[in-house]
């Protein structure tokens, strides 16, 4: 089977972890061989030690973006919900792909901010708001939205399992699925 890498970027609680897992549960019960990369579970590991200086950020999409690759490249639709809030880290990856002849789509989970701060599923708006913590995607760290992203989700007007039937539609409009 075809490999890809998908790719969906957003803010905090935008909902990517949840519309990856959603989706990959979908690929798997038609057979596909899928890999969900989750920046939480990768920071832990591939990316222990980086923070979220402009350059950790970018070396972390940078690792992530390279194992997606080598997993597309033999057969695995790699998903990968993680925030990557720089364009040009982004276009690297993508880049990457280009050059391997491996398949990549990026997902916008164009979640506004105030939805965002009210689902706050691990707190961090809630810190943020109270001085705990600084440099928060979206708040007070920049998040540069993708201007042409191959797919935009919105969110806060579709259930999930809308959501991951939209990207299953582009997956098979693309040939992938
Ligand atoms: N339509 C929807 N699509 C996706 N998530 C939704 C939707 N409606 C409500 N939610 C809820 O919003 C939350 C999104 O959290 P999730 O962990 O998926 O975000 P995330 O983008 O992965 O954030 P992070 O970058 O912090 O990992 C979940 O609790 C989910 O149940
Ligand atoms: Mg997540």
């Amino acid at each position: 089977m075809t490999g890809a890498t998908i790719w969906l970027t957003g803010l905090p609680s935008a909902g990517k972890t949840t519309i990856a897992r959603e989706l990959a549960e979908r690929l798997r019960g038609e057979g596909h061989r899928v890999e969900v990369l989750d920046g939480d579970e990768i920071r832990e590991f591939l990316s222990a030690g980086l923070g979220f200086s402009r350059e950790d950020r970018h070396t972390n999409v940078q690792r992530i973006g390279f194992v997606a690759e080598l997993l597309a490249s033999n057969g695995v639709k790699a998903l990968v919900p993680v925030i990557a809030p720089y364009a040009d880290s982004r276009e690297a990856v993508r880049k990457r792909h280009q050059q391997e002849g491996t398949p990549y789509l990026e997902v916008h989970v164009a979640t506004p901010v105030d939805v965002c701060s009210e689902r706050d599923v691990k707190g961090l708006y809630a810190k943020q708001a109270a001085g705990e913590i600084s440099g928060l995607t979206g708040v007070d760290d920049p998040y540069e939205a993708p201007e042409s992203p191959d797919l935009r989700i919105e969110s806060h007007t579709q259930t999930v399992q809308e959501s991951a039937a939209a990207l299953h539609a582009l997956l098979t409009e693309r040939g992938l699925a």
